[in-house]
């Protein structure tokens, strides 16, 4: 069984503590959670879907020692991957400057 949180990974679920939902939720069952939610970019889902907005590339600071942590155990990549099926592997070798953003042109050749 798997849980997933939205919006933006980084943002706290509640005061007090840096866990978002899906880390409260491996803490309060032990089961394996997915983080999800503007994994290197700097909008939240929603203003895509709602108002069409784009998105720019931010670095995903911290995520990785997130995971080692043991805080969540799978990261989703969105909007990041549609529009960029290499975004994994620029990652992975710090190609911050290769990295596509997800502007409202790039959505349009989705479909
Ligand atoms: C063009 C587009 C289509 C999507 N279609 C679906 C869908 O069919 N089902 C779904 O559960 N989520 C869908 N999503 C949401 C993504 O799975 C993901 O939860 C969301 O984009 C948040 O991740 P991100 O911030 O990395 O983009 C879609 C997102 C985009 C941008």
């Amino acid at each position: 069984m798997f849980h997933c949180s939205t919006r933006r990974f980084w943002e706290p679920e509640y005061e007090g503590s840096d866990l978002n939902l899906a880390g409260w939720v491996k803490k309060l069952t032990g089961k394996p959670t997915i983080t999800v939610g503007s994994v290197g970019l700097d909008t939240e889902f929603m203003s895509f879907i709602s108002e069409g907005k784009g998105a720019g590339i931010v670095k995903i600071e911290g995520l990785s020692e997130r995971v080692e942590r043991g805080e969540f155990d799978l990261v989703a990549v969105g909007r990041s991957l549609l529009v960029d099926p290499y975004w994994a592997i620029k990652i992975r070798d710090g190609r911050w400057d290769e990295l596509i953003p997800f502007t409202p042109e790039a959505a349009q050749t989705l479909s």
